[in-house]
């Protein structure tokens, strides 16, 4: 048997929930509603079994800073360290990488004339750790491998939806074309709306949300169609990590996917939170 991508989970990643975690929080009035999605995820996942998780997130100045920002970051590492960029967070369980199968993606990419860097080291930050974390609170250790693939969603300029959605299309080609037996899952993490700075902070906009969640499962192209600039208007300057989960479902192939879960909630700190678990149609 090949390699078989089994779905994709997505979350928003709001360093929030780590605190909520820690103080076993997670059945007070405020934050019922956000957790309560991730039961059906994690049924979900002890059902599908996946052993490697490719993650499109993106790093907010742990691994990378404004001085040096790459559009696409391949990880390829053998192990990577989760860090606190300074939010007071625990430091969760380190991770363990897939090499081979990092490179695999790396010269797919590069052959289907992606520009990306290459992270032969890399720290992954709460984006990547608070999504775990949900997934799997109880772990001794993580029960996946992992491949991360940071997109800027940070500075500008941010590469656009429809870039983003053909680098995750060209992951999902990369994963088809693995020679190995893994179980993938593919995630894509942040958003929904949120923005944390400036004259707009704290906005939100649940009518672009049911947007997304709408088409995300069988006519991404839906979302494609804004340029970055349209989606920082839409979703906030941090709603933009919507780009994540464009490429992530991109990951997913073209064929329409049959949705497992959704989840959506706001606020959850500064953020319109939402998760979604999406599967191929004849799983
Ligand atoms: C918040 C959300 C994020 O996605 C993030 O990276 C940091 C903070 C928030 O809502 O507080
Ligand atoms: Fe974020």
């Amino acid at each position: 048997m090949m390699a078989q991508v089994v779905g994709g989970y997505f979350t928003s990643h709001v360093p929030a929930i780590g605190g909520a975690i820690q103080r076993g929080e997670q059945q007070s009035a405020y934050w019922k509603p956000f957790f309560d999605g991730f039961p059906p995820v994690r049924q979900w996942l002890a059902e599908v079994r996946p052993d490697v998780a490719v993650v499109f997130y993106n790093d907010h100045g742990l691994n990378f800073f404004l001085d040096a920002m790459p559009t696409f970051a391949v990880g390829a590492a053998a192990h990577y360290d989760n860090e606190d960029e300074g939010w007071g967070l625990p430091v969760y369980k380190s991770f363990t990488g897939h090499p081979a199968l990092s490179w695999h993606i790396i010269d797919a990419l590069v052959g289907a004339e992606f520009d990306i860097t290459t992270c032969q080291a890399m720290k992954v930050d709460h984006a990547l750790s608070i999504p775990f974390e949900l997934a799997w609170p109880d772990a001794a250790a993580w029960p996946v491998k992992l491949v991360p693939i940071a997109i800027n969603t940070v500075q500008f300029p941010l590469p656009s939806p429809r870039r983003c959605h053909a680098l995750g299309r060209a992951v999902g080609k990369a994963l088809h074309s693995w020679g190995g037996r893994e179980r993938i899952v593919v995630m894509g993490t942040g958003g929904l709306s949120h923005q944390l700075e400036g004259a707009r902070a704290g906005f939100m906009n649940p009518e672009y949300d049911r947007f997304c969640l709408d088409h995300l499962a069988s006519n991404p192209a839906a979302l494609t169609a804004h340029s970055a600039e349209q989606v920082a208007e839409l979703a906030g300057t941090q709603g933009v990590e919507i780009l994540n989960w464009i490429a992530a479902r991109g990951a997913l192939g073209d064929a329409p996917q049959a949705m497992v879960m959704r989840n959506y909630h706001l606020p959850i700190s500064n953020t319109a939170a939402a998760t979604m678990v999406l599967e191929p149609v004849c799983a």
